[in-house]
């Protein structure tokens, strides 16, 4: 049951949002590529890491909005396999800020029964890096309300190439046949496995992309684009892109209930 003065005080706008949505409907899992950090720092005449800085705080109120929310699970984009190419500098700077990040909530995340996951080539990363995660990982293990993923050195590209090449390796040790290879063969062998696929896919500061993100699981995900840059989203944006949300009619390929309802012409106005 979800307590709606912890998402919104009562008669703040936020709270106007969140009554105006359909509770039973939300999103099982919410996927967002935060974007746009470099852009607030550049408005504000700040160097970029200033951005990634602030960039955490929308991380703390996003997670906690979730969870409060009840969703199963939250996926954030937080370093790919291209963010290499950024400056030495603003590299370390972002797993820095990783590291207090989990320094800081880890305890908050235990308390809330958050489990926290990586998504991504971890043997790609530093070792400090690797124990925090490794150290949040385990105390959250046991942890069953929602999953919060992080996706780190992370590509869609490589993630479904790792799948089809554990695939493949079976296959040749005799001990998969081919023929059996189904879609779900191929999901049970990515990060996710165990997670529904999003429902919804977030991207901040108005960029058109999916920036190879999570491509297999958001086959059929709703997407949000919104204007606001990362660092300055917050709860109200969240709500909106849930109004946007519960505002679309999912198909999968299919067609409308009402389409579906409708009756055919009599052949006669066919010919007519
Ligand atoms: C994209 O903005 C943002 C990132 C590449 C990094 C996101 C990282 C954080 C918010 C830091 C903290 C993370 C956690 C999980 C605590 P950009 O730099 O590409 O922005 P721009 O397109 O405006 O240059």
């Amino acid at each position: 049951m979800i307590d709606k003065n912890l998402v919104a005080a009562p008669g703040s706008p936020d709270r106007a949002l969140l009554d105006a949505l359909d509770l039973t409907r939300l999103p099982r899992h919410v996927a967002v590529i935060m974007d746009g950090n470099g852009r607030w720092a550049k408005q504000r005449r700040l160097p970029r890491v200033e951005g990634h800085r602030a960039g955490a705080a929308a991380v703390r109120d996003t997670v906690e909005t979730s969870a409060r929310l009840g969703l199963d699970a939250l996926t954030l984009y937080a370093f790919s396999t291209e963010n290499w190419k950024r400056p030495k500098t603003e590299v370390s700077t972002l797993f820095t800020l990783l590291k207090e990040y989990l320094r800081r909530e880890l305890r908050t995340l235990v308390e809330n029964d958050i489990c926290f996951r990586v998504v991504g080539r971890l043997d790609g990363l530093d070792g400090s890096v690797r124990s925090a995660l490794d150290m949040a990982l385990e105390a959250t293990t046991g942890c069953r309300g929602m999953t919060f993923s992080v996706a780190l050195n992370y590509s869609g590209r490589a993630e479904i190439t790792d799948a089809v090449r554990s695939l493949a390796r079976e296959a040749a040790a005799g001990r998969l046949d081919p023929e059996s290879i189904d879609e779900a063969a191929v999901a049970r062998r990515l990060y996710t496995a165990d997670l529904p696929d999003p429902d919804l896919l977030i991207r901040t500061s108005g960029e058109m992309r999916i920036s190879n993100f999570l491509l297999w699981q958001i086959a059929y995900a709703e997407i949000h684009v919104t204007p606001v840059l990362w660092p300055d989203f917050r709860c109200r944006h969240f709500l909106e892109a849930l109004a946007d949300y519960q505002r679309r009619e999912r198909r999968y390929g299919g067609v409308s209930e009402e389409d579906a309802a409708e009756v055919p012409p009599a052949p006669a106005a066919l010919e007519a």
